[in-house]
């Protein structure tokens, strides 16, 4: 069997997940693309310090700790993070996050310390340790995987997936799509890679995660199937809905950011929250460039698809999200809908406020993508000011996460 050791992080790809699927631990022949991080800039570092001992009154003297840190920069070019640091500032930076609409429980959020994991194979393991804890039997937790930060002497390990789960798109003779369109070019490099997809393909094909440290260069691994909890779509009250074989998978887990505190980059830094239902419901299935339900789900609804007037894009929408609500909800996987996390958010803003606090807030993306004026969240204008720490995406990471490779190897 696959087993995770906490211990010996670097030894646990040994095994079969199963049976029929083994794990795989594939060396994938490309050259690595990291690269190591310029000094890190003080102006930040002192500016992140304050904010720390600002709302930790109680963490000693924050003179005494920005010496430590100037001279740490001034001799090596970074300074390291105490515990309370790193588990603040990511907190803090999913506070910043001015697109997620779910900050309310930013305190909650558990922040793995994995800085000391260097090797693909630790990375992974960590990974899979990651989708077990915050899937949780359901009751989603909100966690953080935090890998070793890019420094002058050492890039940092890189996860090229834009999610820890991710499923295939095949692209057909016919132009069309078995699966998840926007990862057809990441499954196509993947396949390259010597990547073996299920003997019968499905729309729901699980990607394996690749996983690049500057001394190994990328690595494949196989998520073992029962880490990835997935829920079966059906309908509150139209059984033909099931007969559409939709699924989705449990937990969201971001792994293509990066995460930044006090001007110290994490490239590796996987986290998630749970889902509100529009994200699957409204872009995933509906978005016409991912799965493509809206005109599936109209034509069975027998609505009048000759007309845009008869706003059958807009009822079958309805349909679709009332269905993955309920999935999930039959499931025990923890969900929420955009009416009720719009109202969350708002109490968020309120006590933000009273704690003094700005809060960035990007009013094209917590408008949820259906209903908007709906939500009480579209009503109002917000402060748009950009705060760190932060999460990042930059144009490589983006390209590796659907490409599956740096853009100069394309
Ligand atoms: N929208 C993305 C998806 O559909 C997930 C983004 C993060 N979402 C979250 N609820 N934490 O997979």
């Amino acid at each position: 069997m696959f087993r995770v050791s906490g211990d010996a992080p670097d030894s646990v790809f040994s095994g079969n997940a199963s049976a029929s699927q083994p794990t795989r631990r594939l060396r994938v022949v490309r050259p690595s693309s990291a690269r190591s991080a310029p000094p890190v800039d003080m102006a930040e570092a002192e500016e992140f310090l304050r904010l720390f001992h600002a709302e930790n009154r109680e963490s000693g003297s924050l003179q005494q700790r920005l010496d430590r840190m100037r001279y740490e920069v001034d001799t090596i070019g970074t300074y390291r993070h105490s515990q309370q640091e790193l588990t603040f500032g990511a907190q803090v930076a999913w506070r910043n996050s001015a697109r997620c609409i779910g900050r309310l429980y930013w305190r909650s959020l558990k922040v793995r310390d994995l800085r000391d994991v260097h090797t693909a194979s630790g990375v992974a393991a960590h990974c899979v340790q990651h989708l077990r804890m915050a899937t949780n039997n359901g009751k989603i937790r909100p966690v953080i995987s935090v890998f070793p930060p890019e420094t002058p002497q050492r890039p940092a390990p890189r996860i090229w997936n834009e999610q820890l789960v991710r499923y295939a798109g095949y692209q057909r003779p016919d132009g069309t799509v078995l699966g998840d369109p926007r990862y057809v070019r990441f499954t196509e490099a993947v396949l390259s890679f010597g990547w073996q997809p299920p003997l019968r393909r499905t729309a729901f094909d699980a990607l394996p995660l690749v996983v690049e440290t500057v001394d190994e260069g990328p690595h494949m691994f196989a998520l073992p199937p029962e880490v990835i909890e997935e829920v079966p779509v059906t309908h509150p009250e139209l059984p033909w809905f099931a007969e559409l074989g939709l699924r989705w998978h449990a937990v969201p887990v971001i792994s293509h950011m990066r995460l930044n505190i006090g001007g110290v980059p994490y490239p590796a830094a996987p986290f998630n929250g749970w889902y509100m239902g529009t994200e699957i419901g409204a872009r995933n299935f509906g978005d016409s460039d991912r799965y493509n339900l809206v005109p599936l789900v109209a034509e069975r609804l027998g609505l009048d698809t000759s007309r845009e007037d008869t706003l059958w894009r807009d009822r079958a929408l309805v349909e679709l999200n009332r269905a993955v609500l309920h999935s999930y909800q039959q499931a025990g996987v923890t969900i929420t809908d955009h009416h009720t996390e719009s109202k969350r958010f708002l109490t968020h803003l309120a006590k933000e406020e009273a704690a003094g606090r700005k809060c960035p807030v990007d009013w094209s993306w917590i408008v949820p993508p259906m209903s908007g004026s709906q939500t009480p969240v579209f009503h109002r204008y917000y402060d748009e000011d950009h705060q760190r720490p932060n999460f990042y995406i930059d144009e490589d990471a983006t390209h590796r996460a659907l490409n599956g490779g740096p853009p100069r190897f394309a």
